[in-house]
């Protein structure tokens, strides 16, 4: 049986953002959001050994795995993979424009092919307990064709998903970057409010500018849920409040001295496997907004230039002792 698992608050899956290490410090903040993997081409995932440096669990549930692909064996495969290492969902990335992805034919060029996806979703629908989802936009190009997005929504839960999260927003497949096409085409929550009143046993999750953790509560009381993504990037310690908020938790995580123990408890086996940037970048963050954040944040780059991670996790831990009020 499929778990029914909440995702009133979702992180969104960022390529170079949400590692293995940021979902360790998401999850040591929130036990409760539902975190997202990186993007992972199908093939990497299948035949690349360094896979692992994106797609670890390590028992962060509850998390889905996005992958990127068209092909339906891959598909097929990675869905299996998925359920090995124990993911809650894998799903199918149907939002990305980039001109590499495109070469590959995934992400959001695949939406101008209805059947396709929805032939993608099946075959991903391995009957084990993994959830199969699609992350997607509402059209592509300039205009905004509500038909559009509801035929394509249409076609794809014939594949028998339960859960369509969707980046509110068109995908411009010409001449705008991933950057570009995150910020310039407007937002349009009401087609996803719309096509909610058509299916409403489907889960409609909702993305795409949700910039506070307040707004994130408010949209979360109208839609079945939120997700969100460049809040979370610049700022992943406003995690420690959605338990309390979104799951009505006693209180709220405080950070303190414990939470850097932990992280690092997580990340010392795993140095020398991946670069010192990937291993602590989701840390670096906890200055964000603080006085003097600075002057910790020069020392923290000349320890790494030295890979001395005693006395990285030493300038942490006098952070957060020294700034315990600020961060909390
Ligand atoms: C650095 C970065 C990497 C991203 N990588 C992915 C990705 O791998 N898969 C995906 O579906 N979306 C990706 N996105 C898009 C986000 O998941 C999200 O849809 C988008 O940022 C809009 O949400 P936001 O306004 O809350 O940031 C990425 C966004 C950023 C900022």
């Amino acid at each position: 049986m499929k778990n029914n698992l909440e995702r009133k608050f979702c992180v969104a899956p960022m390529m170079g953002c949400t590692t293995p290490y940021a979902r360790n410090l998401y999850r040591i903040l929130s036990k409760k959001a539902f975190l997202f993997s990186e993007m992972i081409a199908t093939k990497t995932l299948i035949h690349s050994r360094n896979s692992n440096l994106i797609i670890a669990n390590d028992k962060k549930n509850p998390i889905a795995l996005q992958v990127g692909g068209s092909d339906y064996n891959d598909l097929k495969k990675c869905a299996n993979i998925a359920y090995e290492l124990d993911y809650d969902e894998i799903n199918l990335n149907v939002g990305c424009p980039s001109k590499a992805v495109q070469k590959g034919s995934f992400g959001a060029c695949l939406m101008q092919d209805k059947n396709l996806v929805k032939n993608c979703l099946s075959s991903m629908q391995i009957n084990k307990n993994i959830e199969v989802s699609i992350k997607c936009r509402i059209g592509i190009g300039k205009n905004f064709n509500y038909e559009f997005f509801e035929e394509f929504v249409d076609e794809i839960i014939k594949s028998g998903i339960r859960i369509v999260y969707v980046h509110a927003r068109n995908a411009i497949l010409n001449g705008f970057s991933p950057k570009d096409n995150r910020n310039i085409p407007p937002l349009n929550y009401d087609f996803v409010k719309r096509v909610k009143k058509r299916y409403p046993h489907i889960t409609f999750i909702l993305n795409g500018g949700i910039d506070s953790i307040e707004k994130a509560f408010d949209l979360s009381k109208i839609f079945d849920g939120i997700m969100v993504g460049r809040l979370i990037q610049n700022n992943p310690f406003c995690l420690k409040k959605v338990d309390n908020l979104f799951f009505n938790t006693s209180s709220s995580y405080k950070v303190s001295e414990e939470t850097i123990i932990q992280y690092f408890e997580y990340i010392k086996p795993k140095i020398g496997t991946d670069s010192i940037y990937r291993l602590l970048s989701p840390l670096l963050n906890i200055f964000f907004g603080i006085e003097n954040g600075k002057k910790f944040k020069v020392d923290i780059h000349n320890n790494m230039k030295t890979n001395n991670f005693d006395s990285l996790e030493k300038i942490f831990l006098n952070f957060v002792k020294e700034k315990n009020v600020l961060i909390n």
